[in-house]
């Protein structure tokens, strides 16, 4: 049996696309079903819907072997013991800094974000101190209110700035979703997941 996670939210309904041009599909639909573990119409193939910072723990404990996740989950995971197969060229976004248009960094500014190793690596290594509040959603709500000086955030089509009256100062990286594999798994079950990523073209 090979599992299969893929992170909750808009990885979830991409990668299901995707899954779906291949003729793999869900038993349930995870979009409207609570389970967690979902059986595929491959017999080898089982789906698990997980959230996006958990995928690492998990393929890297062994108990999954195959995941799609954001590089955004992957650069805030400092362990990285894992094989990454390939690039699915999904839900493409960017990790920027935002914040108000006339506010400039400065040393010690507040920084709110769900990324507290990135941000604080990224203004480290352009010379600017900063605390982290780390946040779980929302993100833009931190400058808004005053709480933060700056977001460390993902943005996709830019709207959730544009309508919270902020704008993006900076580019972190540009992200895709990474299919990536546990060490051990993909030595001990190379065939099976070889054949369900062969099935997977992009
Ligand atoms: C993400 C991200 C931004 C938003 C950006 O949040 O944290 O808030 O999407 O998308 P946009 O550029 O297309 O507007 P998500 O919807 O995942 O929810 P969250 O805030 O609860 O994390």
């Amino acid at each position: 049996m090979i599992r299969l996670a893929i992170s909750k939210g808009r990885i979830l309904e991409q990668a299901l696309k995707t899954l779906k041009k291949v003729n793999i599909s869900c038993q349930v639909d995870p979009l409207n079903s609570r389970k967690l573990i979902i059986p595929t119409n491959l017999q080898n193939l089982e789906i698990i819907i997980i959230k996006a910072s958990d995928v690492p723990l998990y393929i890297d404990s062994g108990k999954i072997d195959l995941g799609i996740v954001g590089v955004d989950t992957l650069m805030e995971d400092d362990k990285n013991n894992h094989f990454r197969l390939r690039d699915m060229t999904i839900s493409k976004c960017k990790l920027v800094v935002a914040g108000k248009a006339k506010t400039k960094y400065f040393n010690n500014m507040k920084v709110a974000t769900k990324y507290p190793k990135v941000a604080k690596k990224y203004f480290e290594n352009i010379g600017f101190q900063c605390s982290i509040l780390e946040l779980y959603g929302s993100i833009e709500l931190a400058p808004v209110l005053g709480l933060s000086d700056f977001i460390v955030d993902i943005v996709e089509t830019g709207k959730t700035l544009e309508e919270n009256g902020l704008r993006e100062h900076d580019i972190i990286a540009n992200v895709s979703s990474l299919l990536i594999a546990n060490k051990v798994s993909y030595k001990l079950k190379r065939k099976e997941i070889d054949s369900i990523i062969g099935k997977i073209k992009l």
